[in-house]
Order: C-alpha cells, then structure tokens, then sequence
C-alpha cells in the first residue's frame, strides 16, 4: 500500500522544476505567516480584545492610511519629477544661466507653500487625533469603578496585589494577573527600583511604572484569553526577560481562582513533599520569598503561595515545569544573568523534594 507520504515523494519528483521551486516558495510563506500570526497572537496591538486597545487600534490604522498614502503621493511625484525632463523638455545647455519668469516663480512659491500648508494641516490632524484617542481613553477610566490591581515592576518581575479594604480579601501574586471579563480593572503602577512600563498590547497602551509615583491604567479584556504583556521601558539586563500574562476568565471561573488564591498553601500529608517543604524553610528562600501558612514571608521576591498555578518561572522567562523549576533552582545565573536569586548549595537528594513541594502549591 502506497502510504501518503511515498505519494507525496513521488508526486514532487514528476513535478517540473518551475513548479516545485514554486512549492518550496509556498511552503516557506506558509511557514513564515504561520510564525507571524503566532507572534500576532500572542502580542500585538492589532488584536484589540477591549475599549482601551480598541481606540489605540483605531489610531494606529487611521495613522498607517494617512502616512500610507502619503509615501504613495511622495513617491509618485518623484518619479514624475525625475522622468519629466524625458517627455519633450529640451535640455538647456549648462553654461547658460536660467532666469526664471515671474510665472515660473508664482507656481513655484504656490507649490512650496501649498506643501508645508499640508504638511503643518496634516500633521495638526494626527496630532489632534492622538489626544483626542488620549482623552477617551481617559474618559473610559473615569466613568468606571472596577476592580484595582496594584502592580509594581522590580528588577525583573512584577508584583501583583488586588487592592482590597478587607484584608483578609487581599491575593497577592507574581507576573499573572487573572482579571474577569467585561469588567473594568484598574492597574495602579509604581516601582521598587528603575522605570518600568505595564505594556498589554490587546488591552491598553503603555504606561510606565515610576519610583515614588502611582500611575494609572485601565484595562478590559471583553473575551475570555491569555494576553502577553511585556516591560517596554528598558530597566536593566534583564529587561527583555521582563513579561506577564493577563489572564481574562469567565466572572465565575474568576471568582474560583481568586477564592483558591485567598487560601494559605496546602500543608502537605505526603512525607516526601513535608521534606521538600522543610529545604524551603531551611535554606535562604524565606529571606526573599513567601508561602502564607509556613514561617517563610520574605516581601522581596514573588509570593510562592500558589506558585504551582502560574504558567510561567522568572517572569516568562521558562515554561513553568518540574525540569524548568530544577535548572532553574540549581542555576538561575545561567537561565536569566543578573537576576537578584541567590544560589544555593543544595545537597543532590533534597532538590527533588523541594521541586516536587513548589510544584504541588496550586
Ligand atoms: Cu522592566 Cu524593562
């Protein structure tokens, strides 16, 4: 029996030579849009998935038709200019001096000024769209009273905290920010360090993160999704391993995560997770690191409560996964240079527990 790919084998080999140049082209498109769309999905201003992105698109096609059209205008008259003298002018000999007419110098005094009048008309235009997409943006935030998130940027993770006046309705959590659908939410920004900037691409614009300041943004996401957000203000050598995931759930799946996050961590029964819970608390980790219901409450790095329930390790740096987690513990000067996480001198039989412990705090 001739299976698929013998036929395909074959068919390529009767093919003429144009054709499967041809194919070879067409895969390699296929390939190409492939990656660009998976790019696109996972980050791109092109994609609004709320009212805040929705105006920044609207800005940005109205910006790309308007600057479209004008490269077209420009290049045409430059290549009317540059053949004109082609279509029936007679060359003038160099050595005479040309004096224009007072006709030529009219036209020419009207094409210089109708240009900058253009240009100054235009570019009041684009300035004038940009505020007003500013101020409705804006104006979105003010008439709402949605749910705050305070974020701070830190050398190179995000603190999360859902402000709350009853303390004990506080989730405190690292570089994911599950938000509900539909419903406004407030990024209120600072830093701990250098200027960073809360950049959610499907959600809003940027907006930067400043020491000793509080910024605002709002963000809404109106269909369930991950969205990739991304530090956009360079903050140090780890800058580009700075990113976050905004997670949009249904209202009641919200409501599940947030009441499981308001739960300390899940003393464990399991004698071999107990062990790595006590290397936890043995070594360094506690100076930097919480998990609420043990004696480790370090506020200098992530909160490690419900560490297992996050996607991603050092920020979207590395698939949050076992293996991931043990490079990551045995080296993380390796995996992400520079960052402030202590190396520890593990004995070889406690990394195992200590992974398997982290990764059972869902
Ligand atoms: Cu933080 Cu760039």
């Amino acid at each position: 029996m001739r299976t698929a790919s013998n036929r395909a084998a074959h068919d390529s080999k009767r093919l003429p030579v144009c054709l499967r140049h041809l194919r070879i082209a067409a895969t390699t498109a296929y390939f190409v849009r492939g990656s660009v769309c998976a790019f696109a999905r996972s980050q791109s201003v092109l994609d609004p998935a709320g009212p805040q992105s929705m105006h920044v698109f609207r800005l940005w096609s109205w910006f790309l038709a308007i600057l479209t059209a004008i490269f077209v205008i420009v290049l045409a008259l430059t290549a009317w200019a540059l053949t004109r003298r082609h279509r029936g002018i007679e060359q003038e000999p160099l050595e005479r001096v040309h004096i224009p007419s007072r006709e030529t110098e009219r036209k020419l005094l009207w094409t210089v000024g109708s240009g900058i009048a253009a240009t100054v008309l235009i570019l009041f235009g684009l300035l004038i769209a940009s505020v007003t997409t500013g101020k409705a943006i804006s104006e979105l935030g003010n008439k709402q009273n949605g749910m705050v998130v305070e974020v701070i940027g830190n050398q190179w993770w995000w603190y999360v905290r859902y402000v709350n006046d009853d303390a004990s309705q506080i989730v405190v959590t690292a570089n994911e920010i599950h938000i509900p659908v539909g419903r406004p939410v407030r990024i209120r920004g600072t830093s701990n360090d250098v200027i960073h900037s809360f950049w959610v691409p499907e959600l809003n614009g940027k907006r930067d993160l400043i020491p000793s300041r509080i910024t605002d943004e709002w963000i809404q996401a109106d269909r369930p999704g991950r969205y990739r957000g991304q530090c956009a203000e360079f903050c140090g050598m780890q800058h580009a391993h700075m990113s976050l995931w905004v997670i949009a759930d249904p209202p009641d799946e919200f409501e599940k995560w947030k009441a499981r996050q308001l739960q300390p961590a899940v003393d464990p029964s399991d004698l071999h997770l107990q062990a790595g819970r006590d290397v936890f608390l043995k070594y360094a980790c506690v100076y930097c690191h919480s998990i609420t219901g043990t004696t480790a409450n370090g506020q200098v790095a992530p909160d490690l409560t419900h560490f297992a329930s996050r996607t991603t390790l050092a920020a979207g740096t590395l698939p949050n996964t076992k293996g991931n987690l043990a490079g990551w513990i045995v080296d993380p000067q390796t995996i992400k240079p520079g960052n402030h996480m202590a190396t520890l001198n593990l004995k070889p039989e406690e990394l195992q527990p200590l992974v398997d412990y982290l990764e059972s705090l869902q």
